[in-house]
């Protein structure tokens, strides 16, 4: 007898109090979801908070696209964001949908085009030599808090186009911000207190203002800064962009944006950075490789691929959120309006039909194979696909790249290191622990550190 298509179900999935599965989905997001999926099958709901009817996570990319080619009016991703709102502002990309999200969202993309991108190179090369510097010789050396650091300093200069005395300032301010952000418990306090509650919190508001204090003034000065139509850092492109009407951001929408794009781009890339050292320095042969590659300045196939599986195979986000506005029929099942659709990248990563040996870390699988648009899925899709995708890219090959020129990396025999679930994305447990073998001549002249 055919379904009775009026009636909403989601599809099945474990039982058990909501707190449980968030504390497990949290804490151990890939394995938790692999044992899920052998139980339930390829879609399956999740208790989490928020979201009426479940969280129904998809890993069959036919139903990843449904989601990502969908009607904007019936998929937000806004609502899902919210957590965000207190750091991120009203204004922000990420939290918005339908028209304001399409007005914002054409504001940001220029400035991230693919095309643009070699004029950050020379920037964000110095900023990797001057941190790779001053790395120890022979001694174990955790990556990560120096990827961070990369990353940060990148966003700084590159995106809010901050120099000379201020970057001291805003770097301190800002550390100090996404220290509290990251942490868990912060996460968790929002979700008890909820947004508006979380806001008001005096330390709340004066971490946030020790920001705002140093970005508002700025974004008034370099409004009027002589100079602006030549800048070429991302603040001072998106002073000058118009939208349909004619009308530019205002201040608060720019420092609005600035924090979005500062959130949403300074961890996801380090740990993608942390998690392709990790890789490779337990497969000697994919860093030797990398390293002729990069040394003899060949075109960069296999850097390409090493990133490319990299994100595949260590996706630092590995799910996205959709909160449907209307009953919609996926996989069989007619879902509640409330509910939210969650394309697992985790999951479709590690399809064996698509990646043979899913499991194992294979840059050569990325030689004879171009990424699909729903089975390779780290930025996500559609309308909400990450705006800064050509940029993190550009950054992992880049930063990379400097590391494997002027430095050799000791492989090891060391199990992988297991996932760490940090507020916003997944980062290895060790932090990324490498050690540097040698310091090799700089194959490279000097380059000027300024945003070209
Ligand atoms: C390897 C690094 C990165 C990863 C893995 C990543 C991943 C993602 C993902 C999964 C989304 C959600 C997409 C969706 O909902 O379908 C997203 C959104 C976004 N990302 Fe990234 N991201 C990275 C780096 C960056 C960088 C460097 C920037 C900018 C400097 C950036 C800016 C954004 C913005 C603004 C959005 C919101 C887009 C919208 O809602 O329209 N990301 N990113």
């Amino acid at each position: 007898m055919a379904a009775d298509r009026s009636i909403t179900s989601v599809p099945p999935g474990p039982r058990g109090p909501l707190l449980w599965h968030s504390i497990r989905f949290n804490r151990y997001a890939w394995s938790y979801l692999a044992k899920v999926q052998a139980k339930f099958g390829d879609t399956f709901t999740l208790k989490l908070p928020g979201g009426k009817g479940g969280w129904v996570f998809l890993t069959d990319p036919a139903h990843v696209k449904q989601v990502f080619t969908g009607d904007p009016k019936v998929f937000h991703a806004g609502e899902g964001n919210s957590i965000l709102l207190p750091l991120l502002g009203k204004h922000s990309v990420l939290l918005l949908d339908e028209a304001p999200h399409l007005r914002q969202r054409k504001l940001l993309l220029p400035p991230f085009h693919g095309k643009r991108m070699a004029g950050y190179e020379d920037l964000m090369r110095q900023i990797a030599r001057d941190t790779i510097a001053e790395w120890p010789v022979g001694e174990p050396l955790r990556a990560w808090p120096h990827m961070q650091a990369i990353t940060l300093e990148i966003i700084m200069r590159a995106v809010f186009g901050v120099e000379g005395a201020k970057l001291n300032d805003l770097r301190s301010a800002l550390e100090y911000l996404l220290g509290e952000v990251t942490n868990p418990r912060t996460m968790l306090l929002i979700a008890l207190l909820g947004e508006r509650r979380f806001s008001r919190l005096k330390s709340v508001r004066r971490r946030l203002a020790a920001v705002d204090d140093i970005l508002l003034p700025e974004i008034a000065r370099r409004r009027e800064a002589s100079d602006l139509a030549e800048r070429g850092d991302i603040l001072s492109l998106l002073l000058q962009a118009t939208d349909e009407d004619g009308r530019p951001m205002s201040d608060r929408e720019l420092r609005d944006e600035l924090m979005t794009l500062l959130v949403a781009g300074h961890e996801t890339t380090a740990n993608s950075l942390s998690w392709a050292l990790e890789r490779l320095i337990r497969h000697p042969d994919a860093l030797q490789r990398l390293q002729d590659e990069v040394r003899e300045g060949e075109t960069d196939v296999w850097m390409d691929a090493v990133c490319r599986e990299t994100l595949r195979l260590c996706p630092v986000i590995s799910i996205v959120v959709r909160e449907i506005q209307e009953d919609v029929e996926i996989a069989g099942h007619r879902i509640p309006k409330g509910a939210r659709v969650v394309p697992c990248i985790h999951l479709v990563h590690r399809r064996p039909e698509i990646y043979p040996d899913p499991d194992a870390f294979k840059p050569e699988r990325w030689l004879d194979q171009t990424p699909g648009t729903y089975t390779w899925i780290p930025f996500g899709g559609g309308v909400r696909r990450c705006l800064g995708a050509s940029f993190a890219l550009f950054e992992m090959k880049t930063i990379l790249g400097e590391i494997v020129r002027s430095m050799d990396l000791q492989t090891t025999t060391a199990p992988g290191e297991p996932m760490r679930s940090r507020a916003i994305a997944r980062t290895p447990g060790g932090q990324a622990e490498i050690v540097v073998g040698r310091r090799t001549a700089p194959a490279t002249p000097e380059v000027p550190a300024t945003v070209g």
